[in-house]
């Protein structure tokens, strides 16, 4: 089928302005279920989608254009499927490269974007030194050198992949020991104080697993920073002025994963922390 061809008549079915329809979270994996966790606390009344994109994981080591493709695939089944009246983009690799052409394409959802949070970063910084950790896709695209020339051109910003964490968080988590997870954060630790750093930017949702350690490894002189709290103001903003509560009774809340059956354990127990019920593959 022509891309071009399926958008237009995504754009025009897709149409859904019922407050009973879900909010929608769409991620490359698990990363964007503790911004689910937050909107479930303060918007408890809403019913809830995630959409896990394993098929696809990960995506911060693609091409720029392969992640744009994956993600209009992505968020296109999930309009169609679940006719959400808000989606958020609980990635930043996936908001740095579609949040723009999502936002063309499907004029009428309302799209909240995940981007690492240099903005308050940079008005907390002491020393005016900020680390931003984030996949390498996010690290290298424009719209993180537009973000840190927007709001923080007073500082030293230093840019930390931290090879293997994504992968770590995604596929070993629940069978990792402490050592472990220390190890896997050890090189991203060692640059940051190299560096002198004083806030560390979470510049990928599925650093969030691992924040405890970090704070541990980086010590108290370095704060850690993430985007939930924005990015969930900015939500129930989205969810008053351009869309509506649910003015029902809440139904349940929802995990489809795109890929191929069966679904490793790992996501059932992931889907229980967060109380998902797991309803399929896309
Ligand atoms: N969780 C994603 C982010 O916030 C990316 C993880 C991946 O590489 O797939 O950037």
């Amino acid at each position: 089928m022509d891309g071009t061809d399926s958008t237009v008549s995504l754009k025009s079915s897709s149409v859904s302005m019922n407050g009973t329809d879900p909010i929608a979270f769409f991620d490359s994996g698990v990363g964007g279920l503790p911004y689910l966790r937050w909107a479930k606390e303060h918007l408890p009344n809403e019913n809830y989608v995630y959409l896990l994109d394993r098929a696809n994981f990960p995506y911060g080591t693609k091409t720029k254009e392969e992640v744009l493709g994956i993600v209009l695939d992505g968020i296109s089944r999930l309009i169609v499927k679940v006719h959400p009246k808000i989606i958020v983009l609980a990635c930043n690799t996936a908001t740095v490269v579609a949040l723009q052409k999502l936002r063309t394409l499907y004029p009428a959802i309302p799209f909240v974007g995940v981007v690492p949070a240099v903005k308050p970063a940079a008005e907390r910084t002491h020393g005016k030194r900020i680390g931003v950790m984030a996949t390498n896709r996010t690290l290298q695209d424009v719209y993180l050198d537009n973000l840190i020339k927007q709001f923080a051109p007073h500082c030293e910003v230093v840019r930390v992949a931290g090879p293997g964490i994504v992968e770590f968080v995604e596929q070993k988590l629940f069978q990792s020991t402490p050592e472990e997870r220390y190890s896997i954060l050890n090189e991203a630790i060692k640059v940051l104080k190299e560096r002198k750093v004083d806030e560390v930017v979470l510049g990928c949702t599925h650093f969030l697993y691992l924040e405890e350690e970090l704070r541990l490894g980086l010590g108290e002189e370095i704060e850690l920073i993430d985007s939930r709290d924005g990015v969930g103001r900015q939500l129930i903003k989205v969810l008053t002025t351009k869309s509506s509560p649910n003015p029902e009774g809440k139904k349940g809340d929802l995990l489809f994963l795109t890929g191929t059956s069966p679904v490793e354990e790992r996501y059932y127990t992931f889907a229980r922390m967060f109380g998902l019920e797991v309803a399929g593959v896309l």
